[in-house]
């Protein structure tokens, strides 16, 4: 029987875990046995005692429970398991499937020990952003969930409310909020922005978005001169010209503004930097900068990865596992979005609980990035063959 497990994430300050109770019994009638290390969904508000009623075997995580496991449900890409003394890679057994985040270009050492382990790979921030994998996609159902978290976390760090209040008192303006990048994170800021009553204005390259952000009750800021449409529903890098006329022109809202929040991000590439210095130093102090993109080096010049900082009075927070900080419902989506993959991966035609790696299927084709000892993933293959060249090669 193939045997799935489901480990305790051990990257600090990971409070997710790949598969709850509901996934468990779908995956069970999938026809696959499931194994959670116990206390895995303890950071997520999800006790052993319901995985276990959902048909699951709870058991302490050990060299064994990892060395059994046919496929591995995973949150954080693998890395060194101090209480079991080995590298999470070196405890799975060749040949065994492992789905989770790998971020395998930015990590060519580790792509190069799961190959060298003989493990497949399925990686989730390779999944396409195809209509069909919709229910499989990770990056957006996190990011969702991040955009509507960072409003609230700017909204705490805020020393004004977000609502117009009429008091007896007199009238309380509503809060200014400048969402940038309106793709999965931005559009759910937007919208939680709203529903805390501030007067949301919203810009992006790629003009498609204007409708969705003023569908949500946003002010569309257009820049024509920084149009930028890409392929697949993607923007496209803009030039230096047309990054400092987008500059510019959103600069007179950002002055503004009581909150920033910045999701402008390009696949594979750094993000732009759209909120420089100078305006931080223009903003009124008090005001509060959310820095979705600081992994990728930041939308905001000055906000740092993993830390919130005062800079010209204004606070900058650059929180980088937004997520994990809803981690009940962040587990629960992500868990469905690993479950997705896992019914796409199960023979129906064969007896309950095999796994076919059908490279027809174009969600498995894309997002199966190492398999049979090999690099599949184009891009990772190149990250891993750099790490074999000598450093004199590139000098
Ligand atoms: P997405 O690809 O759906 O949206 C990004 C948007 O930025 C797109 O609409 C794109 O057109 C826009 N954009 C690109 N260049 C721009 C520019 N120069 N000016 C204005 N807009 C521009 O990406 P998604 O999923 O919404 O993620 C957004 C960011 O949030 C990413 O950097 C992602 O890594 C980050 N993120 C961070 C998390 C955290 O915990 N810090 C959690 C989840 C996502």
């Amino acid at each position: 029987m193939t045997t799935i497990f489901v480990p305790r994430e051990v990257t600090p300050g990971e409070t997710r875990v790949a598969a709850t109770p509901e996934t468990i019994k779908r995956l069970i009638k999938l026809g696959y046995a499931v194994v959670v290390e116990a206390g895995a969904g303890a950071a997520s508000a999800t006790p052993d005692a319901d995985y276990t009623a959902a048909g699951a075997t709870v058991e302490p995580g050990s060299r064994d429970a990892w060395g059994k496991a046919d496929i591995i449900l995973k949150v954080q890409p693998p890395m060194q398991h101090e209480a079991l003394g080995a590298h999470e890679v070196d405890l799975m057994k060749q040949g065994a499937l492992l789905i989770g985040f790998v971020w395998s270009v930015l990590a060519p050492e580790l792509s190069q020990r799961l190959r060298d382990r003989g493990v497949s790979v399925i990686a989730m921030e390779a999944i396409p952003r195809i209509s069909r994998a919709q229910k499989h996609d990770a990056l957006s159902s996190q990011a969702n969930l991040a955009g509507y978290k960072a409003v609230l976390m700017g909204a705490d760090a805020l020393k004004r409310i977000m609502p117009m209040l009429v008091t007896a008192a007199g009238t309380i303006k509503p809060a200014r909020v400048v969402v940038m990048g309106a793709g999965v994170a931005g559009l759910q800021a937007i919208a939680t922005a709203k529903r805390l009553g501030a007067v949301v204005e919203a810009t992006d390259v790629r003009p498609a978005v204007k409708e969705q952000v003023e569908s949500l009750g946003a002010k569309f800021i257009d820049v024509p001169e920084a149009r930028a449409e890409g392929e697949g529903g993607y923007a496209k890098e803009l030039t230096k010209e047309q990054l400092e006329r987008q500059r510019q022109v959103v600069a007179e809202h950002l002055v503004l503004a009581d909150m920033i929040i910045t999701t402008a991000l390009i696949p594979g590439r750094k993000a732009p930097v759209l909120v420089p210095a100078d305006v931080v130093k223009r903003m009124r102090p008090g005001s509060v900068i959310v820095d979705l993109a600081v992994q990728q080096g930041g939308n905001c010049e000055l906000s740092e990865p993993g830390e919130t900082v005062v800079r010209e009075g204004v606070t900058i927070i650059g929180a980088l596992n937004v997520p994990a900080l809803v981690a009940t419902d962040a587990s629960a989506v992500y868990a469905r979005n690993l479950l997705a993959v896992v019914q796409d991966l199960t023979d129906k035609k064969a007896a309950p609980g095999t796994v076919k790696l059908n490279l027809e299927d174009e969600v498995i084709e894309k997002s199966l990035i190492i398999h049979a000892g090999e690099v599949r993933h184009a891009p990772t293959r190149e990250a891993v063959a750099a790490l074999g060249q000598p450093a004199a090669a590139s000098s």
